[in-house]
């Protein structure tokens, strides 16, 4: 291979001082799913109205405030989709939905055509601004980039007045500068600054300023110094909420969220299991879990992951990997032996210690806290497994107390077993 010829490091961002290595999370992020947008438009076959329905109120019952339910000026379904969510009465009043379009003026005009009705809305809006599309795909100079973020503000603006002049409707902004993560860095906090100034952004009126790394292209810690140097460096702050869409092209999608909260963003986009475009978005399910691991309370509740999951994979056709992070079907299972004892005794140390303390190795979190039971899904025998898992199936499931003299015996028996049916 060529590849030190072929591609190009990624250039570092010049951050002296950084602070965000030193601080830990320590409050969930405000989370917007995207599942319904950025993850149908990555699908085999596309929802259709039915099951983005259904998706919606599982997203709802999960715990989002917002949500991203499409493009409405992309096609006729996604309007489609819009329009029956708003008249059909499905929208909580507590829930904000949220749509994308570009920023182009004939789809903009659709765009709030097909929010008439709704309470609570964001308008997102975005162009691409990086290195690469704007002399690849627009052919325009940074001025030229700015010039069509400008404009589509001013036209958002506007028809934001009129519309909340004649219904009330509570309207938000979202920009998005596309392709943030192959901008250059003080570009992308100008283009930004030139945005709020027309939309006359305040603390009391913030707008949600969208980092996203469209195409993932650096490690997490390269990203999290883009995200503190653009919170260090945008004027006026406080009217602004920075929010970060991580995508997962070097598999890093979930860590990349997470520096980037250390580095100043309040709020993430991403979805349930990390399905999107290409490799995905980040995953919100792995993130809310990692911080309700460390005692955080994640503001989203997966309690019932099986029947999420089940949902999920009926509404896209896309399946659930069995690793996938807590999720996953052999994500709680030990079937070596020593990691089986050291479950097993951990098990009934917390019995015995009467602590509410999780403290069982090799199980980041009690597979109770998600709907997972300890039969089937914690111990599980193969030609791998040793006396100790064994003793414990024997015990959990068929409540046979073996002797310690014959642990030893009974689990060579068994182990012989499974290696002559290879299992
Ligand atoms: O990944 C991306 O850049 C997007 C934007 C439209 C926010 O999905
Ligand atoms: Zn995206």
């Amino acid at each position: 291979m060529q590849q030190e010829k072929k591609y190009i490091p990624f250039e570092q961002i010049k951050i002296t001082d950084r602070q965000w290595p030193d601080k830990t999370i320590t409050k969930a992020p405000v989370w917007c799913s995207v599942d319904l947008r950025d993850g149908n438009q990555a699908l085999v076959t596309p929802m259709g109205i039915p099951e983005k329905i259904r998706f919606f109120h599982t997203l709802v019952d999960c715990g989002f405030k917002e949500i991203e339910v499409g493009f409405p000026s992309a096609s006729e379904t996604e309007y489609e989709i819009l329009r029956t969510l708003i008249e059909g009465g499905h929208i909580p009043d507590d829930v904000t939905v949220q749509v994308l379009v570009q920023a182009r003026e004939e789809l903009i005009r659709k765009t709030f055509e097909a929010v008439r009705g709704a309470r609570n809305v964001i308008i997102h809006f975005y162009n691409s601004t990086s290195t690469l599309q704007r002399k690849i795909v627009f052919g325009k100079d940074m001025d030229g980039i700015t010039d069509i973020a400008v404009q589509g503000a001013r036209l958002i603006r506007q028809l934001t007045e009129e519309e909340v002049a004649r219904s009330g409707m509570n309207i938000r902004y979202e920009y998005s500068p596309e392709s943030f993560s192959g901008t250059e860095i003080d570009f992308s906090v100008a283009i930004c600054e030139a945005v709020m100034q027309e939309m006359g952004s305040s603390k009391e009126n913030p707008i949600i300023l969208n980092l996203p790394s469209t195409v993932e292209m650096c490690t997490p810690n390269t990203y999290a110094d883009q995200i503190e140097y653009f919170c260090r460096h945008i004027k006026n702050r406080e009217a602004a909420i920075v929010s970060v869409h991580p995508h997962n092209d070097r598999g890093t999608g979930v860590a990349c969220a997470e520096l980037a909260l250390l580095a100043g963003a309040d709020r993430i986009e991403g979805t349930l299991f990390g399905n999107g475009e290409r490799t995905g978005n980040m995953d919100i399910v792995t993130m809310a879990m990692n911080l309700f691991s460390h005692g955080i309370d994640p503001e989203l509740d997966f309690s019932d992951m099986s029947a999420i999951r089940a949902g999920y994979e009926t509404y896209t056709g896309m399946k659930v990997h069995e690793r996938q992070p807590y999720a996953g079907d052999l994500v709680f299972t030990a079937f070596s032996g020593s990691h089986q004892d050291a479950i097993s005794k951990g098990m009934t140390w917390r019995d015995t210690h009467k602590t509410d303390k999780w403290t069982v190795p090799y199980l980041p979190i009690d597979p109770k806290d998600i709907g997972r039971t300890y039969d089937g899904d914690v111990i599980r025998i193969n030609s791998q497994s040793g006396k100790g898992g064994i003793s414990y199936i024997l015990k959990q499931n068929f409540g046979v107390v073996l002797p310690e003299a014959m642990r030893e015996d009974v689990g060579y028996a068994i182990k012989q077993v499974s290696d002559e049916m290879h299992q």
